[in-house]
């Protein structure tokens, strides 16, 4: 067995290699224990507003209205309305609704811990969403699930909370991914990026002052993809996330005054979570194979538990990796000053 500070060493050393990434600025605390360790943002959130596809639906706008509690709901079962088997990221970073605040309960899941933001969840992400329907050219937008494009407007239409203590929070859509279709085509690659800028660009002119946007994570580790070419998927994700690395400097130079995170999925889930995965989630950590066939784990999740297990299905996360993604933007969003990308 290795010890923790071995772990630390083969932690350090990986963190050093990624040193020499460019785009990182940044790197997370080399010497994890878990949980990542609490910080506390030097803004007092009391709202979030997320716009994306299933990664963070809670199913608020299919139906599946969130009904279910972390202390009663099947850690083996899809978790009412939402890609996975329990809440998504946003949730765990805001904890609005009441549904985790019992301490107790969330820290028996081993999932969650108290102290993320303290604040209102105003969820519009929509499963199977785009940025913008056109960009693929879905043929019917109103049959298409809200874009992103879309949710921004249903926003500032509802009208944008105080602006001083609302996180925006962009995270954007597999389907931003999956509709290029693996073509490599850059212009709408571009789009994509495009996309997002004038989306958050849109919510700072009705007075939105502090974003975060991630990035694409890579999808091409996926379940789903284990027998497409992962390198053209993956080029994709690197091109698409070329232009989204450059979206929040470009708010910031239009709206000098806002405040701008980006939270590179690909460096979280690929080079952090699933480099140090039996560190998040213990011996026997699965960070290759989907838990859950038709919304239920398989036998061999159950035998194992599903918290060892980065994916739940063929592209979301389980909620043990929900979780751990929102510590990561949680730390995040603590870090000042934050004038620039931070990733
Ligand atoms: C969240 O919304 C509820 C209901 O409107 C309100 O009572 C509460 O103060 C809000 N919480 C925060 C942190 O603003
Ligand atoms: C994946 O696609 C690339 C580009 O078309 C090609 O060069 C490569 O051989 C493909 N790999 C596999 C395993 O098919």
């Amino acid at each position: 067995m290795l010890s923790k500070s071995h772990l630390c060493g083969v932690v350090s050393l990986a963190v050093f290699a990624l040193l020499w990434r460019p785009s990182l600025q940044q790197t997370l605390p080399v010497c994890l224990s878990l949980p990542i360790p609490p910080t506390t943002p030097a803004i007092a959130f009391k709202n979030v507003v997320a716009f994306g596809a299933s990664w963070m639906d809670d199913g608020h706008r299919t139906g599946g209205a969130a009904t279910a509690t972390a202390a009663t709901s099947d850690p083996n079962k899809q978790f009412t309305g939402r890609a996975s088997n329990g809440p998504t990221l946003v949730e765990f970073l805001a904890k609005n609704t009441g549904l985790f605040h019992d301490a107790s309960a969330a820290a028996a899941t081993g999932t969650c811990r108290p102290g993320l933001l303290n604040a209102n969840l105003t969820n519009m992400a929509f499963s199977g969403a785009s940025c913008d329907n056109k960009i693929f050219g879905q043929p019917d937008p109103t049959k298409a699930p809200f874009s992103v494009v879309q949710q921004v407007q249903m926003a500032i239409a509802a009208g944008l909370p105080d602006s001083a203590t609302t996180l925006y929070v962009f995270l954007p859509a597999t389907q931003d991914i999956t509709g290029l279709k693996s073509q490599n085509d850059p212009v709408m690659e571009a789009n994509v990026a495009a996309c997002y800028q004038n989306s958050m660009l849109a919510i700072a002119a009705a007075g939105g002052k502090n974003f975060v946007l991630a990035t694409s994570y890579p999808y091409n580790m996926a379940p789903e993809t284990a027998n497409s070419n992962r390198t053209v998927l993956q080029q994709e994700v690197a091109a698409v996330n070329a232009g989204l690395y450059a979206v929040p400097a470009a708010v910031k130079a239009s709206f000098p005054t806002s405040n701008t995170w980006v939270m590179d999925m690909v460096y979280v889930v690929r080079d952090y979570v699933m480099a140090n995965a039996q560190l998040f989630y213990g011996a026997g950590a699965n960070i290759v194979d989907a838990c859950s066939a038709g919304g239920t784990a398989t036998a061999a999740c159950q035998q194992a538990g599903p918290d060892l297990f980065l994916w739940w299905d063929g592209h979301h996360p389980t909620r043990k990796s929900h979780s751990l993604y929102a510590q990561v933007l949680y730390y995040y969003l603590s870090q000042t000053p934050f004038t620039g990308p931070l990733v």
